[in-house]
């Protein structure tokens, strides 16, 4: 029970395949009180009050693009934990330019301001609205979800390789402002391919899963172990690790290339 007495905040889970899913049960085996978030559209789709209910936390709507909506979503889990959190998990990403297939040399620019706002400056949200409500614990931990696409080209990522290194700048900026403030903790977990909403709606993505799962000596990390990894972040294990952008990818990122992908082009 690593997270006994630990308070947080869950972003993310829309059914039983999102990596947020897996971290919330994660979190409610090792102990941890939480109130669980989606967008309101995405909660009328999906499953989250199942999973409210599997894990005793209280389902608070919010689009994290909106301030109002943040403040609102802090106010409410506060009161119902009665008192400040240990931990937030940020677990959102969309482009409408890749969900409209459109391709990078034709971006629509309304639409990748979108991608930017909801897939990484509502992390900045997050955490400005967190800071000013003054509603992070001491030693508190906040943890969104990267891809390697935010150092590497992936040509199927499209404008999301920029939310994504938007999202890691953040986690260093308000990593080091909120380690000043109570020595509270931002880092980002770049984590393999995983099938999920979100994964599956990338074109070619059974593909690269396979080809991801070849070149990495210990084949991708699943959504499993990486609420593990969530789970040993949120904890007093990693209290000093901030700032950091780490690779949960099995050795994929530091893999030139594989025997197995040697033996299939021979
Ligand atoms: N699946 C992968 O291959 C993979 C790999 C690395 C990183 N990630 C990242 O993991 C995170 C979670 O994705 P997932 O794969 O579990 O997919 P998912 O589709 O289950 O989760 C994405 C979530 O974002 C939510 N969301 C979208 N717009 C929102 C808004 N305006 N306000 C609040 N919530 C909003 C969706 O409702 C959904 O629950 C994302 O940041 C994703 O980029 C995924």
């Amino acid at each position: 029970m690593i997270l006994k007495g630990k308070k947080g905040i869950i972003s993310g889970a829309l059914d039983e395949s999102s990596i947020a899913w897996k971290v919330a049960e994660g979190c409610h085996e090792q102990g941890a009180e939480f109130t669980l978030t989606n967008a309101p559209m995405a909660m009328r789709m999906g499953k989250i009050n199942e999973l409210g209910e599997k894990c005793n936390a209280e389902v608070i709507g919010a689009d994290l693009t909106s301030v109002d909506e943040i403040e609102n979503l802090y106010k409410k889990s506060l009161s119902k934990m009665n008192g400040r959190i240990d931990f937030i998990l940020h677990s959102v990403g969309m482009s409408p330019n890749v969900r409209k297939k459109k391709k990078y040399g034709d971006l629509n620019y309304d639409w990748l301001n979108k991608t930017l706002d909801v897939s990484a400056i509502s992390f900045h949200k997050m955490l400005q609205v967190a800071e000013k409500n003054n509603v992070l614990n001491e030693w508190s931990s906040s943890v969104a979800l990267s891809y390697v696409a935010a150092q590497r080209t992936f040509p199927f990522y499209s404008d999301m390789a920029e939310a994504k290194s938007l999202l890691e700048s953040i986690a260093r900026s308000y990593g080091y402002r909120l380690g000043k403030l109570n020595n509270s903790r931002v880092n980002t977990i770049s984590q393999s391919p995983t099938i999920t909403t979100a994964g599956s709606g990338i074109s070619g993505f059974q593909a690269f899963f396979n080809y991801a799962e070849k070149m990495s000596p210990l084949g991708n990390a699943t959504a499993d172990e990486c609420a593990n990894y969530c789970i040993f972040l949120f904890s007093d294990m990693s209290k000093k690790i901030t700032m950091q952008n780490l690779f949960h990818d099995g050795g994929f990122s530091s893999t030139g290339i594989s025997e197995d992908i040697i033996e299939d082009f021979n």
